[in-house]
């Protein structure tokens, strides 16, 4: 009996891949235009990181983790996110102590969560994250944000949406727990039981809850931003105010609460209108979180960050229409016909590769219309043949498969004729 992949995963196949590189690519690039390095952490931590970190009664920590006892019997969680595991290595690293302040990171890594699986949402799935640990100036806000709408919209994609909140700093957090607690209580057991739990602990998880999101309490929940103090509207206005500057368009929505406990102020989203999306239409979130490093062990230290999953992007480029250039021709195949120059084609290859020339040739042993064939399957831009004849002679035949022409090229020169031809 065959073994099959696992619910909510899936392999990248040649052809796919690609596509994945190409993706990959612009996000380095961008990060490295907005001055950003990249950092790599382990796929497994601590369970206590996410519980400390993610919090304790967020659906990734209740319900998704995939969490396991090593051999040693500690508690270990492939990470579920990469703002908690970046933030331990950033307290472990002493990178408050670096130079080059603020410190800011992207990563690219694959992330586990135990969710249902449907289009656009899988158990792993890889995540281009970027995260800004040092600066509370509203403008890094506000680059954060722009970086993620940049590798999109350089990517193509043009229907777009920036949602945009804030979650205020901790006495107007305070101040909308309160209002919530009050708002809820009376009818709490109408909730299902994870909101039951969460109304004194956690009550702006309730506002997230998938199950009871249709509950008319909800809609007229107290909303943070008549909660407000000073401080935090003038910092929610000044993040508008750089974004206004960028030309990035938004639009608030006050009932933007994110998934994880350790935001404040800016929360974002940023979603895909296109037709034939699918039902999940968040491409990417992200936010502040200024407490993070410091309950982590570290010095305060205000952080920003977002991240964006390659699959949920790839899928909006599909759901556009549009496709990604991908190379996927190789430079020259050579074809060989008879046992000696098959031995000789072996020493042509290693030059060729050598010298930076993308090649190939037949390993299996056959005819020469079949071995012009697979050039051909491998959109070989030239194929050289080499038969008897050439071999005697010192050269070898060379076919462009654009335009048709041959030549004839000594064998030494031929590395030099195809770099000169591609
Ligand atoms: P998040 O909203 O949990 O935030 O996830 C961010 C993004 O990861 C989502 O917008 C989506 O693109 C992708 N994503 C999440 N779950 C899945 C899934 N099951 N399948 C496919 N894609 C998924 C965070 O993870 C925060 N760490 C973001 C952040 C960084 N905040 C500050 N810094």
């Amino acid at each position: 009996m065959s073994i099959n992949i696992p619910r909510g995963t899936k392999d990248i196949l040649p052809g796919e891949v690609e596509k994945w590189q190409l993706i990959e690519q612009k996000a380095k690039e961008v990060s490295a235009r907005f001055n950003y390095k990249e950092i790599r952490t382990p796929i497994f931590e601590h369970t206590d990181l996410f519980q400390r970190g993610v919090g304790d009664s967020t659906d990734i920590v209740q319900k998704e983790m995939y969490t396991f006892n090593d051999r040693g019997d500690r508690s270990l969680t492939l990470r579920p996110e990469g703002t908690a595991p970046v933030t331990r290595s950033y307290v472990e690293n002493k990178m408050f102590g670096l130079p080059g302040q603020p410190v800011k990171l992207f990563y690219i890594q694959p992330m586990f969560r135990y969710e249902r699986p449907q289009a656009g949402r899988y158990r792993q799935f890889v995540q281009f994250g970027i995260e800004a640990m040092g600066s509370a100036d509203p403008a890094i806000d506000a680059e954060v944000i722009s970086l993620a709408m940049t590798v999109y919209q350089e990517l193509g994609l043009k229907k777009l949406r920036l949602v945009l909140n804030t979650l205020g700093d901790a006495e107007s957090r305070k101040s909308h727990k309160e209002a919530l607690i009050a708002h809820f209580e009376p009818r709490i057991d109408e909730f299902c039981s994870d909101c039951q739990n969460r109304l004194l602990k956690n009550p702006l998880r309730i506002l997230d809850c998938k199950k009871d999101r249709d509950h008319e309490l909800m809609k007229s929940a107290p909303s943070i931003l008549e909660h407000l103090n000073e401080e935090s509207k003038t910092y929610f206005e000044e993040v508008k105010t750089s974004l206004d500057a960028m030309k990035i368009d938004y639009v608030i929505d006050p009932t933007l609460v994110r998934g994880l406990d350790y935001y404040n102020h800016t929360a974002f989203e940023i979603m895909s209108e296109a037709e034939g999306f699918g039902a999940i239409t968040t491409l990417s979130g992200g936010g502040r979180y200024n407490g993070l490093v410091e309950d982590l062990g570290g010095p305060a230290t205000p952080s920003i960050g977002f991240a964006m999953s390659l699959e949920r992007l790839l899928l909006a480029l599909e759901a556009e229409g549009i496709t990604l250039e991908t190379e996927e021709e190789i430079d020259c195949y050579v074809v060989a016909l008879g046992d000696e120059a098959k031995r000789k084609s072996v020493a042509i290859l290693s030059q060729l590769r050598q010298a930076g020339i993308k090649s190939d040739k037949d390993y299996l042993d056959k005819k020469m219309k079949a071995q012009f064939k697979a050039a051909d399957r491998f959109k070989a831009k030239f194929v050289a043949i080499l038969g008897e004849e050439e071999l005697s002679k010192g050269i070898i035949n060379v076919k462009n498969m654009d335009s048709g022409e041959q030549s004839e090229v000594a064998l030494e020169k031929l590395s030099t004729f195809l770099k000169q031809g591609k």
